[in-house]
């Protein structure tokens, strides 16, 4: 099955670089005949039409960063599922570890919010991760455990749901996971969501990438820092 590479650019970018950024991915993209991954870009809010505008052509995908749980309504600020929809997007990023630490998002809203998701046609990535603390306590697979159980909706399918195993200390510190770690994480949460796609995410880069693609039960990245450079997010997925 061909990889999944995800780009978070998280909050970064204005037009004019962004652009920039997609029409290289696309031409970059276009040139690779291996079909070996499939990319996919969630840029801000902001930025998502005119993204998808230029990527309408292209065999890169898109996504949002969040959604909210109901499909409309008086929530100030927020984005619904069917709006990301409308702007063509077949992904969304959901309870990423900064969301639930700056938000305070909890698991619960995480499966509501991938309901929504579901129920808009989009595919939900459902993000799950330990922190520091809870790995030097050797808690890191109760943690997570936890976090699929309550994350995951019942609606989800192989279809609609891929999970990322970012381990929080991991995220954009330069500090990726070891090779056995990353394994033998994979392969508990295999464990627990049996066929659905798994990504690893956390300091991902062009020089990391083959070996992290190679580990059993990764199925793809998700990217934050390092897909915010074309050359390097293309140097990614070609690893795979
Ligand atoms: P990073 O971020 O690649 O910058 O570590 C990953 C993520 O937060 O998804």
């Amino acid at each position: 099955m061909p990889k999944l590479i995800v780009g978070n650019w998280k909050m970064n970018g204005l037009q004019a670089e962004s652009l920039e950024r997609v029409e290289k991915l696309a031409a970059g993209v276009q040139g690779d005949a291996s079909g070996s991954f499939h990319m996919v870009v969630c840029p801000p809010a902001t930025l998502i039409a005119p993204v998808a505008a230029k990527l309408k052509d292209s065999v890169i995908r898109w996504g949002g960063q969040d959604c909210h749980a109901e499909a409309s309504g008086a929530y100030t600020g927020d984005i619904a599922a069917p709006m990301l929809k409308d702007m063509g997007c077949d992904f969304v990023i959901l309870g990423h570890s900064e969301r639930r630490q700056h938000h305070g998002e909890t698991s619960a809203e995480v499966a509501a919010k991938a309901k929504a998701a579901h129920a808009s046609g989009l595919t939900a990535i459902i993000c799950v991760g330990e922190l520091d603390a809870q790995r030097s306590a050797g808690e890191q697979e109760s943690v997570v455990g936890r976090q699929l159980a309550e994350s995951i909706p019942d609606t989800a399918s192989t279809e609609n749901t891929v999970i990322a195993y970012e381990p929080v200390w991991a995220i954009g510190t330069g500090k990726t996971a070891s090779a056995d770690d990353i394994k033998q994480m994979h392969a508990f949460i295999r464990g627990k969501v049996g066929t659905l796609q798994i990504l690893y995410g956390g300091s991902v880069k062009a020089a990391n990438a083959s070996e992290i693609l190679h580990t059993e039960n990764v199925d793809g990245v998700l990217v934050g820092g390092a897909s915010l450079k074309a050359d390097e997010f293309l140097g990614i997925a070609v690893a795979s």
